[in-house]
């Protein structure tokens, strides 16, 4: 921790949190837009915090995306802990499956020796197809666990670019952008107030069930993503920040 007292990094760490009433924001050194290896620090990060909060019987509801997926290499069981599930935080079957929230989900659990239970529910099904699957019994019972979460661990991403990513069509990019979304994160699109403009139709963690989340740990670097980063903590407080120097840095030039 020498370099993060070297860089200034605490008196960072301590703006945004009074700034966004964050309950803890935790800033490591360089920028992952710019350096890859700083989105395995990101996870480390994450996952040591992540063994400092966890209680016995926990929920823990986990996204997909590169930098989620930098937590479970980091991860190890936790003593005295036990009976946690891991789980996804929505459905949706859209990413490359090493960075899906199932994928992230299973090798969380694998490492905590944990239980999990996945969501095999595509994005963007048909209200009618997407009612009939929620319906089904074993569906049912998962997002009965999804929506208990006691700890929700998210990435944040740029509207667009994860729109895209996630298979939306050109025109619905272009609708959403016109609606003033700047983040993505769960399956939620918000503006730059923080507000929510659009959901994509997945299963899963609803806005509501948010209240009742013990911790929300939100976990994004690379000064691209400032505006997103900055859009949902206006959305959500008090939230835990896992971010970088260069998002950090950029979040409070914007404020
Ligand atoms: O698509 C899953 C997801 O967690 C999104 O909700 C989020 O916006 C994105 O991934 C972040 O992805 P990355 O960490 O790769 O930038």
């Amino acid at each position: 921790h020498f370099i993060y007292h070297l860089r200034g990094l605490n008196p960072i760490a301590q703006r945004i949190k009074e700034q966004f009433n964050c309950s803890y924001v935790s800033i490591v050194p360089g920028d992952s837009d710019e350096d890859e290896t700083v989105k395995m620090q990101l996870g480390k990060e994450a996952a040591c915090y992540l063994k400092k909060v966890i209680n016995s019987g926990d929920v823990i509801a986990v996204t997909g995306g590169t930098t989620m997926a930098q937590i479970p290499p980091a991860m190890e069981e936790v003593p005295g802990v036990e009976n946690i599930t891991v789980v996804p935080g929505r459905g949706g079957l859209g990413e490359k499956v090493e960075i899906e929230s199932n994928t992230t989900a299973a090798e969380l659990a694998k490492k905590l020796k944990a239980q999990y239970k996945l969501l095999y529910v595509p994005d963007n099904l048909s209200p009618e197809t997407m009612e009939s699957v929620i319906n089904e019994p074993g569906i049912r019972e998962i997002l009965k666990i999804v929506r208990s979460a006691d700890i929700l661990l998210h990435g944040i991403g740029g509207a667009e670019e994860i729109g895209r990513r996630r298979g939306l069509s050109e025109d619905e990019i272009k609708k959403i952008k016109e609606k003033g979304a700047v983040a993505e994160a769960f399956g939620f699109y918000f503006n730059k107030n923080g507000q929510v403009v659009h959901m994509t139709s997945s299963v899963g963690l609803t806005i509501g069930d948010l209240k009742n989340i013990r911790i929300v740990i939100a976990i994004a670097g690379g000064k691209n993503k400032a505006p997103a980063i900055q859009a949902f903590l206006k959305y959500h407080s008090p939230t835990v920040l896992i971010t970088d120097e260069g998002a950090a840095r950029k979040l409070l030039e914007l404020e």
